[in-house]
């Protein structure tokens, strides 16, 4: 991020906190749900397959701007499905950006051929060494792999869902993260326990291993894209949900913080850590303010 972008992004912040504001300044937009994936802890893949019209997808970046957000996220299914004509996800990142959003992240599954050196972070999905990951995400440990090394930039951030049965590999992916070129940082998130993958959902103590493995890495060195600080408030799930500073749009629709708002009860089990991060930060929690400032001038 330049700093000019930074000193803009941290005034909107501060100004949020002391204003106690609801406006939204993170906003993500689902560019379909398709995905050419099933993975095993997921619930909202290939629901209806739209691939959503570029002219939508362009209307509602005007919306979240017009609201002010700053952060754009394009999410899926598949974002790296979404083509309309001549134009690829790529266009939707560089359109963003000229439209000045200060942040364009992307997630992917990383399947397919990364080409993407506008956006801030491509949050790609690893969830585990070859073994766990390929248990969760079908056979696709080797073709990620090899597309992130030859990504056209080094603005990769791994992105690890941990759940039961990858609970084990977090120190792993860890390292991928460290060792790997390309590879920026790496986030995590624990599983949220949607109706249908309960199951996969973890204890409050093995929530409690996972962020002790994920404070010793960071001590180690592995640059790691969260903040220890709400460590304690995600083991716990004791921070508060929904995030009403974040809105995601799917299909013209828009709602507070996630599509899984409308899911009875979930949000109390929330895994997401942005949540954790975010509400902590408008919530005024100094060192959740302190690292946010940090992580954000070292990683974007
Ligand atoms: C829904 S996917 C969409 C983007 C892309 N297809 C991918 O897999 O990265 C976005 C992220 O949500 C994660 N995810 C899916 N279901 C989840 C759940 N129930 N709890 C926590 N994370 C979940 C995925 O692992 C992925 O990192
Ligand atoms: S790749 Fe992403 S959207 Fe597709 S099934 Fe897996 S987690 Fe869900
Ligand atoms: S479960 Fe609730 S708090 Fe968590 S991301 Fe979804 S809407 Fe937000």
């Amino acid at each position: 991020m330049k700093f000019s972008s930074f000193l803009r992004f941290a005034g909107y912040g501060v100004q949020s906190i002391l204003g106690r504001e609801h406006r939204p300044i993170l906003g993500t937009i689902i560019v379909t749900d398709k995905c050419n994936l099933k993975c095993r802890h997921c619930s909202v893949n290939n629901i209806t397959a739209v691939i959503h019209p570029h002219a939508q997808i362009q209307s509602e970046m005007q919306q979240l701007y017009g609201m002010g957000v700053r952060i754009l996220f394009f999410c899926g299914g598949e974002t790296f499905l979404w083509r309309e004509g001549g134009k690829t996800l790529r266009d939707l990142v560089v359109e963003a950006k000229a439209m000045g959003f200060l942040i364009v992240n992307v997630v992917t599954n990383g399947t397919f051929p990364i080409e993407l050196p506008e956006a801030d972070l491509i949050l790609l999905s690893l969830d585990g060494d070859r073994e766990r990951h390929n248990a969760i995400r079908e056979n696709t440990y080797d073709t990620i792999l090899t597309n992130i090394r030859n990504a056209t930039a080094d603005n990769i951030c791994l992105y690890m869902a941990i759940n039961q049965i990858n609970k084990g590999a977090v120190r792993e992916v860890c390292l991928t993260a460290r060792d790997t070129p390309n590879i920026r940082a790496v986030s995590f998130n624990f599983h949220t326990p949607y109706p249908d993958t309960k199951e996969l959902a973890l204890s409050r103590e093995e929530k409690a291993v996972c962020c002790q493995v994920i404070t010793r890495m960071m001590r180690e060195g592995v640059p790691v894209f969260n903040l220890k600080s709400a460590f304690p408030y995600l083991i716990d799930n004791r921070f508060p949900t929904p995030c009403r500073q974040c809105v995601v749009m799917e299909n013209g629709k828009l709602s507070t913080c996630g599509r899984c708002i409308e899911v009875p009860g979930l949000c109390e089990q929330c895994g997401y850590f942005f949540v954790a991060e975010y509400t902590l930060l408008f919530r005024g929690n100094l060192r959740v303010i302190l690292e946010m400032l940090r992580t954000y001038l070292k990683y974007i």
